[in-house]
């Protein structure tokens, strides 16, 4: 039987809500038909913003949400997307399949939609093919309130009043599609960039810089040596697997691609590590946050759909990677204070996937709404013992967990058991409590389940109750392939 220690007296971090955040970029059917039908729709909308998605998301409690890019980003021109949609400029989406972008959804659209989810928004700017006046512009036009030319134009266009924005990325992977631009070249064009995002009035905008691809430490050393100009890092982490060719397929994987891409998810936590003692280094008082603001699994699109569209399936698989990703931000919550999974509809690994009129809750989407519990809460001292894995020349954990605290003292634990086949048995104990009460609910199933269209979910969370109280704490057998959260009252 593993020990699973959580220790009340030790409180860490806060677990920022923007931790459970995402990302929702102008590629294949993200915002266009996903998020975005369109006020002529017959598909049921509010001011062209599908209901069902906005429900579902809504009850998922999304924090925040990440626009217009990705690549696509340092591509677009806001100017384009704003005005009299009969005459917003019509261009292609050269990186995400050539299709055509009628620009329907811009800034107005991206306001109102987070407006109606009840998230925070986060505008990333461009940096790549954009320039330091049409940037600054942007930013008087979403944030001014008073007398000057873009709040004018914003007031032509139908809003009176600036919105709030407290998160502006200045740049996308400039060390790729952003621009292809070396660490020093970007950390000076990003001070020159920067200088320009002006806070008007009461809005205080928190900057995120671009930061590293993956295992890309060097980046982040030059990176944080700028560190006064910023407020948030960005990395970038994607789950390839890539065991035979390309990056496998979302349905049909076998064991070996399975522990392939548990391992290589699980790999995030000693990524986050090293980024952040470079970070230590420069900002010891983790003034700087760590953004993931793109993670997750990437596979091969699905037979039959555009290449360019990143769709894919998301199965119980997915929901691992999920759980143990979670899991391990809450843990490193002391740094990074915001992550956002890509995609938010039909690209890549999406909590939601649409058909026309018809919608779908992955696995994925279960899990955020589980973990939805730790937003805001204090990161708890949490021990577990475990089995290890072998897959893609390194280890892994069987179990893998978290545990926060609730200022009315309640307790929320996730608890993620990796195996495809192995259950296990935990006795969990809580440090100087007398347990009153658990509730438990699971996510678990084969590790090829799946929703889909047309069909009764075949994953979704249910109450557990495989437990037993113990005088100071319980005992619990965790089945495989699962995800469990235990709500606990002392
Ligand atoms: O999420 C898909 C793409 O992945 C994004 O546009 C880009 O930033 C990353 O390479």
């Amino acid at each position: 039987m593993e020990k699973y220690l959580i220790n009340p007296n030790e409180k860490k971090s806060k677990i920022n809500k923007e931790i459970y955040g995402h990302f929702s970029e102008h590629l294949g059917r993200c915002i266009y038909e996903g998020l975005y039908v369109g006020e002529d729709s017959a598909i049921p909308n509010v001011n062209g913003m599908r209901c069902d998605v906005v429900n579902a998301l809504k009850e998922m409690r999304i924090p925040v949400l990440r626009w217009p890019g990705g690549c696509f980003a340092d591509e677009y021109h806001w100017k384009d997307g704003i005005g009299e949609k009969a005459t917003r400029k019509k261009m292609i989406n050269t990186h995400w399949g050539g299709v055509v972008e009628d620009n329907s959804f811009g800034t107005h659209e991206f306001f109102e939609l987070c407006e109606q989810l009840g998230c925070e928004p986060y505008v990333n700017g461009n940096v790549g093919s954009g320039t330091v006046q049409e940037m600054n512009e942007w930013v008087e036009y979403m944030t001014f309130d008073g007398t000057s030319p873009m709040a004018e134009l914003r007031k032509k266009n139908g809003r009176a009043e600036p919105w709030r924005l407290k998160f502006f990325g200045v740049g996308n992977e400039n060390w790729g599609c952003g621009g292809n631009m070396t660490p020093q070249f970007y950390a000076d064009t990003y001070r020159r960039f920067q200088t320009y995002v002006r806070n008007y009035g009461e809005n205080r905008i928190y900057k995120i810089a671009c930061g590293a691809n993956a295992e890309d430490y060097g980046w982040t050393d030059v990176l944080m040596q700028n560190c006064r100009h910023f407020s948030g890092l960005s990395l970038h982490y994607y789950t390839t697997p890539a065991v035979y060719k390309w990056r496998g397929k979302a349905l049909e994987f076998d064991d070996k691609e399975y522990a392939v891409t548990i391992a290589k998810a699980q790999k995030i936590d000693e990524i986050v590590t090293r980024h952040s003692e470079i970070m230590n280094r420069y900002d010891p008082k983790k003034r700087v946050g760590l953004m993931v603001d793109e993670w997750g699994t990437w596979y091969d699109v699905e037979e039959g759909t555009n290449p360019g569209f990143l769709y894919q399936q998301n199965t119980m698989r997915d929901a691992i990677v999920a759980g143990l990703t979670l899991n391990i931000f809450n843990k490193h919550s002391d740094r990074v204070r915001m992550a956002n999974i890509a995609q938010l509809v039909n690209v890549l690994q999406s909590p939601i996937l649409t058909d026309g009129e018809k919608m779908v809750l992955t696995p994925t989407y279960y899990v955020f709404k589980m973990f939805a519990a730790h937003q805001e809460q204090t990161l708890l001292g949490s021990y577990i013992t475990t089995k290890y894995y072998e897959a893609d020349d390194r280890e892994y954990p069987q179990l893998i967990e978290s545990a926060s605290v609730a200022e009315d003292g309640t307790i929320t634990s996730t608890v993620v058991n990796t195996s495809m086949e192995e259950a296990s048995e935990i006795k969990v104990q809580i440090a100087d409590t007398l347990v009153q009460s658990v509730k438990a609910e699971i996510l678990t199933g084969d590790a090829h389940d799946y929703n889909d269209f047309d069909r009764d979910p075949v994953v979704k969370t249910a109450e557990f109750t495989d437990f037993t109280l113990t005088a100071d704490g319980f005992t619990a057998t965790i089945p495989a392939c699962a995800v469990v959260r235990f709500t606990i009252c002392g």
